[in-house]
């Protein structure tokens, strides 16, 4: 079984192999108690350096990659565009060179344009990490909600994953597809017909415009939330309708498998897309996402930093 990523960088799933993610997950599996311990520290990274480049907001992946560097002992510095340079009419490039010149060990980078971290990864020494370009990917949800599943259902392989929501817009969507098609998964995806980007089902994945017709075969419902941000205009009538049509209740959770898994990975529009009841109730495994989702940057950091 392969033990080392033999890669500088992660910026996607699109080009990783079914054998790497297998890694990642497997490592994400062993590092995962270390954060159940009382002393939730490993000396595992000591001396190596990694900057979180948060150039777009985040609570979830900021955090869980500045608390997965200190679990395993490195030292972590974060930089937000409302603190950076970057205000100042600082290139991005220039930012990251700045940093590098300071011997960083990895660039964990945020960024709304779509291929940011490719960009930063081509020009630097240190490993670059993918924590969301714009609408293109953003593989560490992908292997937290494949871990999450996988955790769950013990497999990936044949199981059906339904993604209802704002599929055009979404990195989640994409990594998620790339992901688990390696794995074996099938994928749906379910939406308005604006929300559907051109070409999707090139990708392998089914297309439902009909939630009710959806939910009856999914073993797991992996909802996105609505990005009203990165629409340049609204791409549905009304809120009011998106949720009579595609919101997650009680009463349409009944149509499907009673024991479906919900996922989100947040933030939560509550009562748009996902009511609140259905958020936090028995098929919910939202917050198991996010426990996860330290376990995979752990694991991102070991398998990067450690094997240079
Ligand atoms: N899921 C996710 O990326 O959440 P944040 O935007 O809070 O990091």
């Amino acid at each position: 079984m392969r033990k080392k990523l033999h890669r500088k960088d992660l910026l996607g799933l699109e080009d990783i192999s079914a054998e790497e993610i297998e890694l990642i997950l497997n490592t994400a599996v062993s590092l995962k108690e270390i954060s159940e311990r009382p002393i939730k520290k490993v000396p595992t990274l000591r001396g190596k350096t990694i900057v979180n480049l948060f150039l777009e907001p985040s609570t979830r992946t900021s955090s869980s990659f500045d608390l997965a560097a200190k679990r395993l002992s490195a030292d972590t510095v974060t930089v937000s565009s409302s603190s950076s340079s970057i205000l100042k009419g600082e290139t991005l490039l220039d930012t990251a060179r700045n940093l590098e010149a300071m011997r960083i060990d990895a660039a964990v980078v945020r960024h709304s344009s779509a291929g940011a971290a490719h960009f930063l990864a081509q020009r630097l020494k240190a490993s670059v990490i993918n924590a969301g370009d714009g609408s293109h990917e953003h593989p560490t949800q992908g292997l937290l909600d494949m871990l999450t599943i996988r955790e769950k259902l013990k497999r990936l392989e044949n199981i059906n994953v339904l993604i209802v929501g704002d599929i055009a817009h979404s990195r989640v969507a994409r990594s998620n597809i790339f992901g688990l098609k390696k794995m074996g998964a099938n994928v749906s995806i379910c939406a308005p017909p604006t929300f559907i980007p051109y070409y999707i089902e090139r990708l392998g994945v089914k297309i439902f415009y009909n939630l009710n017709e959806a939910l009856p075969h999914a073993d797991v419902i992996n909802v996105l939330r609505i990005q009203l941000e990165r629409q340049g205009k609204e791409l549905f009538p009304s809120i009011r309708e998106y949720k009579e049509l595609y919101r997650i209740t009680k009463d349409r959770l009944q149509l499907a498998k009673s024991d479906v898994l919900i996922m989100h990975p947040g933030p939560i529009n509550r009562g748009v897309e996902l009511d609140p009841d259905v958020a936090d109730g028995i098929s919910s495994v939202i917050l198991e996402q996010v426990t996860n989702g330290l376990a995979i940057r752990m694991a991102i950091l070991y398998l990067l930093i450690t094997h240079k």
